[in-house]
């Protein structure tokens, strides 16, 4: 994944120290001084490693400050406006949406992964009793989870907002003992190995720097046979002659990184490729990024209102940067850049 992130990334999370350690020196093997010359680029390539560790832990702090500020600073607003799911709806290809349509097809997002992914229902035995939700939001993916399913669901963010009024919302509607949300990373779970017979991250994919320890860690707390269903922004897949996106493509993806928080962005198959790796089974994948065209447009249009206004006046710098940049997500979707894909797999009874 190195070569996918440092060839079509947007925001590398490499530091630039460690061509300035490596180039340094001067020393050629045939010279008297050889020894010496080792040891001293044996030392700086230590001190290289070192500096790498510490700039990618700070680049990843600061990451991981950026998403918790951007969601305890906009998810009031998001909610006021649109409700509890932080995610794009889904809509049948190619047909209009009116305004009243789009919570259903929030709702319907969330039925279509299930379905994709072949989640039982009615099963008593198999269907889901305990859930993941990673990259919670303020808890709307799970409370649906906890009544469709009657499953413990457990979901965890990086904002302590979010976190909270997922709680408070969970006990207004009764599901305190149902659904509970946290704080925590979820490229490092407070979960036990195995725990969760259904891994559900919807939208959040995009805002992890490591997408490997990502889908490791969804992984990791799956329990044998589980489904892992993840519903995430990617890039379209590289053409087999190509090393990289192109140039604007990438300046495109740049511009949407800073407003929301995203590190280098991945592709389906590059998923796919991590799923095989860590010997995933059934892994599918679909794009859904036709199904998805109406949301952008709707979200723009409910920010141009009165309500939308005056909420995003109040609210700060990081949600009305994050409202500029929505028309990019338009762009990215009309030039086929941006890819709306569900990645789904299952862990192996075995593991
Ligand atoms: C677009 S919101 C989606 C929320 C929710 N899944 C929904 O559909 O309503 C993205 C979520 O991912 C979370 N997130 C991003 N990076 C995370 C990380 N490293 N660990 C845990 N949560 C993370 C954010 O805190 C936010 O809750």
């Amino acid at each position: 994944m190195a070569h996918v992130a440092a060839t079509t990334g947007t925001r590398p999370l490499h530091p630039p120290g460690l061509r300035y350690y490596a180039s340094r020196g001067g020393c050629a093997s045939a010279s008297p001084r050889a020894g010496i010359c080792t040891r001293r680029r044996r030392r700086e390539a230590t001190l290289a490693v070192r500096a790498m560790a510490q700039m990618s832990t700070a680049a990843a702090a600061g990451l991981k400050e950026g998403i918790a500020g951007l969601y305890d600073e906009s998810s009031g607003v998001w909610e006021s406006i649109w409700g509890d799911h932080m995610h794009h709806g889904f809509y049948d290809a190619g047909v209009a949406a009116s305004m009243s349509d789009h919570r259903r097809a929030q709702i319907r997002m969330i039925e279509e992964a299930l379905a994709f992914a072949a989640v039982p229902a009615d099963d008593p035995e198999k269907k889901p009793k305990s859930v993941v939700d990673v990259g919670c939001g303020i808890g709307g993916s799970s409370r649906y989870l906890a009544n469709k399913y009657g499953a413990q669901c457990y979901g965890i963010t990086l904002s302590p907002v979010q976190a909270e009024r997922g709680n408070a919302l969970a006990a207004e509607q009764g599901l305190s003992d149902k659904a509970s949300f946290q704080v925590a990373d979820a490229l490092e779970q407070p979960f036990p190995d195995g725990q969760f017979d259904l891994v559900w991250s919807m939208e959040s994919g995009e805002h992890m720097p490591d997408k490997r320890k990502f889908v490791s860690e969804l992984a990791r707390v799956a329990a044998p046979g589980a489904r892992i269903i993840i519903v995430t922004w990617c890039h379209r897949n590289l053409e087999p002659s190509e090393n990289s996106l192109k140039p604007d493509e990438l300046n495109l993806l740049k511009r949407i990184c800073d407003a929301y928080y995203l590190p280098d962005w991945c592709s389906p198959s590059d998923y796919v490729k991590i799923a095989k790796l860590l010997s995933l089974e059934d892994i599918r994948t679909a794009d859904w990024s036709e199904n998805v065209a109406p949301f952008w447009p709707a979200v723009i249009k409910s920010a141009l209102t009165w309500k939308g206004l005056t909420s995003l006046l109040t609210s700060g710098w990081k949600t009305i940067r994050g409202a500029l940049v929505m028309p990019l997500m338009i762009e990215g979707y009309n030039k086929g850049l941006i890819k709306f894909s569900i990645i789904t797999c299952r862990k192996p009874e075995a593991a």
